[in-house]
């Protein structure tokens, strides 16, 4: 194939170099364009648009693969733990022990937070979204941990990732203490990441809590699948945000603020307000998969479709799997998982959804396993984040490494041309 293509325009000719990346996807490098032609380039909502070229994970949309630093999904979902893929996501590769050891110590050291923060959430309203709440703790870090703040050094970046690391699970764990009135919990140095993460949320005062292994089980493998997703939408925000320089708590809070939105991490919040809705309303399924092909109804089926993936998206269907054995073990029989799998049949069979090749995505059914464990509904897209963090940082780090510039795009202008101003009393 050629490594380059030819544009004409105005009767010259450039010369634009195509890159190969290493899993054979090819780009036109257009950084010459404008200054060799005065063209820009428009692609609203950058659906072919490479902001960056990445080491970290490698998505087939057409194929719906996925994989970290080149391990599928699928084998790090049964064999790994969300710890050790933090480490390779942000590391580049799996931890021999000593390494794993070292990391959860790091990690540890921070897994406190300033009691003043805490005066920070009662200043919140308990009816606050939980996302507010927490894009805005996690900015309020900045001030409690200046050394975080301008990081050049791999020194200085490491520290920082094994702050936030230690410190995003006490944080969020505060925003559903705050939701349901309960005090605040403090981390456990003798628990793995994510049993402490459980018993931050649900540990009752005076109470000892006991670890379901079901339940720590189905939220690693939640985070796992949750970790990183190339060049999505709040990832981007955390890269263009960082590309000013603006420190990693600042740059992840951005982030957080982005994965609120219900086009994106807010589906899986979404996702459940819907088969509710649907269950409530009778659970007839047609009538709301005609309702979100209906041109004239904003409504859109939540959990479905996806901006990269054109067939199925390996996370949802080891979700789905998971969903089924963690409802079985815990003896749950919940109305709404047999209401998706009947929205999932009647879609995949609608030509409106198989034309515009609209699947289940992560959001599908990970909001059902969440409401089994007993996660508020509002707390879902916080679950989404905890997870989401490690490739957050992961991309920050790459982007600062590789020195990528501030992140500055053009626009085509279509307003008004020049005009003089006119006195008020002329108007
Ligand atoms: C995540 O990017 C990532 O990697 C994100 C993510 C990650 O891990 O970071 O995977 C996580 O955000 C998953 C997506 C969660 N969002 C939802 O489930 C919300 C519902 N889905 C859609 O809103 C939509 O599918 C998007 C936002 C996910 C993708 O939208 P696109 O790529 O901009 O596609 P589009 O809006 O241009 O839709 C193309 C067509 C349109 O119809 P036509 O104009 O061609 O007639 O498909 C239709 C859309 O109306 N369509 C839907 C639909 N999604 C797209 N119609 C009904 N229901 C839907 N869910």
């Amino acid at each position: 194939m050629s490594d380059k293509v030819i544009l004409k325009y105005d009767g010259k000719e450039l010369e634009l170099a195509v890159s190969t990346g290493s899993m054979d996807e090819k780009a036109i490098d257009v950084s010459s364009l404008r200054g060799a032609t005065g063209l820009i380039t428009m692609d609203p909502g950058y659906k072919n648009t490479g902001a960056c070229e990445s080491k970290i994970t490698f998505l087939d949309g057409e194929e719906g693969k996925l994989s970290y630093r080149g391990y599928p999904i699928e084998q790090l979902a049964e064999k790994s733990s969300f710890v050790e893929v933090m480490y390779l996501l942000i590391k580049g590769h799996l931890p021999t022990q000593p390494e794993l050891d070292k990391f959860v110590a790091d990690i540890n050291e921070h897994n406190y937070v300033s009691e003043d923060l805490i005066k920070i959430l009662d200043a919140f309203p308990s009816s606050a979204h939980p996302m507010g709440v927490l894009a805005s703790l996690t900015s309020a870090l900045s001030a409690f941990n200046p050394k975080c703040v301008n990081v050049n050094s791999e020194e200085d970046l490491y520290r920082a990732a094994v702050t936030l690391l230690g410190k995003f699970p006490v944080l969020a764990s505060w925003c559903q203490r705050k939701t349901k009135g309960l005090p605040v919990n403090y981390s456990n140095d003798q628990l793995g990441y994510v049993e402490n993460f459980y018993q931050l949320l649900f540990k009752k005062p005076g109470q000892e809590l006991a670890m379901n292994p079901v339940v720590v089980d189905a939220l690693d493998k939640l985070f796992i699948l949750h970790a990183d997703h190339e060049q999505n939408c709040s990832t981007s925000t955390v890269r263009l945000v960082g590309s000013s320089h603006a420190g990693l708590f600042a740059s992840i809070s951005s982030g957080i603020s982005a994965l609120w939105g219900p086009l994106h991490g807010g589906a899986n919040q979404a996702v459940i307000e819907m088969l509710e809705a649907i269950k409530n309303d009778g659970g007839d399924v047609q009538k709301w998969i005609d309702k979100a092909k209906d041109k004239n109804d904003p409504f859109r089926l939540m959990g479905f479709g996806h901006r990269v993936y054109k067939n199925f998206d390996p996370r949802a269907r080891i979700i789905k799997v998971a969903c089924d054995n963690i409802l079985e073990q815990l003896g749950i029989d919940d109305p709404i998982l047999e209401i998706a799998k009947g929205l999932e049949k009647a879609a995949l069979e609608d030509e409106y959804f198989v034309e515009r090749k609209l699947y289940p995505n992560v959001d599908f059914y990970s909001g059902i396993i969440y409401k089994a464990l007993d996660i508020p509904t509002e707390m879902f897209t916080v679950m989404f984040a905890v997870g989401r963090l490690p490739g957050w940082i992961a991309q920050w780090k790459e982007m600062r490494e590789t020195n990528q510039p501030i992140g500055r795009p053009r626009q085509l202008y279509t307003g008004e041309p020049d005009r003089d101003y006119v006195p008020v009393e002329n108007r």
